[in-house]
């Protein structure tokens, strides 16, 4: 088991052979962070212990014993941080948006199970959860904490993804001419953004419904928001955040079959649907080599799940 504070090894990189990339010339390699897991599974893994990673040796180094974050009731990220703190040793605080419901879903169930305690804010509220006088009402009741925004977002998350990139270059010997990654608060692809540097094309296909995330992604590019290295696809949503219509189970399946790899039913499956889709309709040039980030989010997954999609145990 490796330390998250520690150098862990890179995630290997895969590569994907289907009729549709021989017919457009198109190398496509997976950067498997899914199976980055340096809490031994998939509660802790991706883009989670990239963002996380910074982040809590920060809040060691303020001996912090407390994490506070926000989320939804079906966030990863709040399923990664109670693990983290679990594995690393902190409390965990989630501060969950809406009413609370019994029984727990699999993955608050999961973050209570890993001693995360729950509280639960209207959602009006939890709207103005970054308002100070909510923040501080906060922490007068659950204690001084390290403060975590929703989704991990921040520039210490950012400075991990970056890491993604030099990762890649180290076992490419290069950087592909294309790093594609799935967005929801834009902060892995906006890392991503920063540590290419110019030197790749990076794509991001949003999971939400709307025509925001670029300009959410040049927010928190801050000073180096004249970066242009990079576009967002928003055409891919499949309805909005979580759906998951027949289209796409079917997509999922067939590539759990074709290639072995188990894509989460929220990002990635949007994001290899997308990237198959644009090599299908000649985007990109032929002889390009594309590296799409498999960026975790597994651990909702479960029995039901293999079941609704057909899928072997
Ligand atoms: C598996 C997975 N991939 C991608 C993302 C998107 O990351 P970001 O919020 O940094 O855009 C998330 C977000 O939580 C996620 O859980």
């Amino acid at each position: 088991m490796h330390d998250v504070f520690q150098n862990h090894p890179p995630s290997p990189i895969q590569e994907i052979w289907a009729e549709v990339l021989d017919q457009h010339a198109i190398e496509l390699l997976v950067k498997r962070d899914d199976l980055l897991q340096p809490a031994g599974d998939d509660r802790f893994c991706g883009n989670k212990v990239r963002k996380l990673k910074y982040n809590l040796q920060a809040a060691r180094e303020a001996q912090q014993s407390q994490l506070l974050t926000f989320g939804g009731a079906y966030s990863n990220h709040i399923a990664a941080v109670a693990r983290a703190g679990k594995r690393y040793g902190f409390r965990t605080v989630g501060v969950i948006r809406g009413e609370a419901h019994e029984p727990l879903n699999p993955t608050l169930a999961q973050a209570t199970a890993d001693g995360m305690h729950l509280h639960y804010l209207d959602r009006d509220t939890y709207r103005k959860k970054d308002q100070p006088e909510i923040l501080r009402s906060l922490l007068d009741r659950f204690g001084a904490s390290y403060v975590l925004p929703e989704g991990g977002t921040n520039e210490l998350a950012l400075r991990g993804c970056e890491e993604l990139v030099t990762e890649i270059r180290q076992q490419l010997g290069s950087l592909p001419d294309y790093l594609a990654v799935a967005c929801g608060t834009g902060g892995t692809m906006a890392g991503i953004i920063r540590g290419c540097i110019r030197r790749s094309r990076v794509l991001g296909v949003s999971a939400l419904k709307g025509n925001w995330m670029e300009k959410e992604i040049r927010r928190l590019l801050g000073q180096d928001d004249d970066l242009t290295n990079w576009q967002v696809f928003t055409d891919y949503h499949f309805g909005g955040y979580a759906r998951f219509p027949p289209e796409l189970r079917a997509f999922t399946r067939e590539f759990e079959r074709e290639h072995g790899i188990r894509l989460d039913p929220v990002y990635t499956c949007k994001l290899f649907y997308g990237i198959l889709d644009l090599i299908g309709k000649g985007v990109f040039p032929k002889g390009s080599r594309i590296v799409v980030v498999h960026s975790g989010g597994l651990q909702g997954w479960n029995e039901s799940m293999d079941q609704k999609l057909g899928l072997p145990r």
